[in-house]
């Protein structure tokens, strides 16, 4: 049997700029890209929409097993619908965070989330990429930032699609929400024992990219 294909797994808090370098990393090597947050926040808006009580993990799960959900770079679409926007809402920043905590739906999810990994590599980047769904992944970084800094990131990233938006309460969301990401049972937001930390504070984008492709071409992985 081949060896299944290689994995970099990226954690951290939220607005520690995950998303973006993943992307970036991806595009470089050519590899596949999977956004773990956006497929807890695909269950929250199902489950929100359907009216579940967040807390009611059997149930969250059912929803959560009953949706086609396709993942392409910058489009979301839940059961043939354009859901891109939607999943971004305020409310559902932190419904997501909820009905992550929740062990059955974690379980629902698993094996979904295994199937982003194909030939030639796979990108991921999440809360638990390295430690629970790819534990032998060939790379795993945890990105970090000060909390001011991820909140004032969020705020640009969202002013323009949210006008309304403040960066005072979106500091204080992001609070609450890593408290709860690194406070539960299931999976909580940790760095792996063997994950490289990076400090994206006063870096850009590109600068932590480059990093995560200089820690990849150490372990032989990627294009030289
Ligand atoms: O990364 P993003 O902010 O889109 O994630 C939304 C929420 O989904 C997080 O606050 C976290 O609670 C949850 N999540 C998770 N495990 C992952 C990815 C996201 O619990 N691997």
């Amino acid at each position: 049997m081949s060896a299944p294909a290689p994995v970099i797994a990226i954690d951290g808090p939220a607005g520690a700029g995950k998303g973006g370098t993943a992307a970036l990393v991806a595009r470089h090597l050519g590899w596949h890209l999977l956004d773990s947050g956006v497929v807890y926040r695909v269950v929250a808006l199902a489950a929100l929409r359907r009216r579940a009580d967040l807390a009611q993990g059997d149930r969250v799960a059912a929803i959560a097993r009953t949706l086609d959900i396709s993942l392409q770079p910058g489009t979301v679409t839940v059961d043939g619908a354009d859901e891109t926007l939607a999943v971004r809402e305020p409310e559902i920043d932190s419904a997501a965070s909820k009905v992550s905590a929740l062990p059955a739906v974690r379980a629902a999810l698993f094996d979904m989330q295994r199937s982003f990994r194909k030939p030639p590599g796979l990108v991921a980047d999440g809360r638990d990429m390295g430690t629970v769904v790819f534990p032998d992944a060939r790379l795993k970084v945890f990105l970090t930032a000060g909390a001011q800094e991820r909140a004032r990131r969020r705020y640009r990233q969202l002013k323009d699609v949210q006008p309304g938006v403040s960066l005072r309460a979106l500091s204080k969301a992001i609070e609450e929400r890593d408290r709860r990401d690194r406070s539960r049972a299931a999976s909580p937001l940790a760095p792996a024992p063997d994950a490289t930390t990076i400090d994206s504070t006063a870096m850009s984008i590109d600068a932590v990219a480059e990093a995560v492709l200089a820690l990849a071409r150490e372990r032989g992985i990627g294009r030289p």
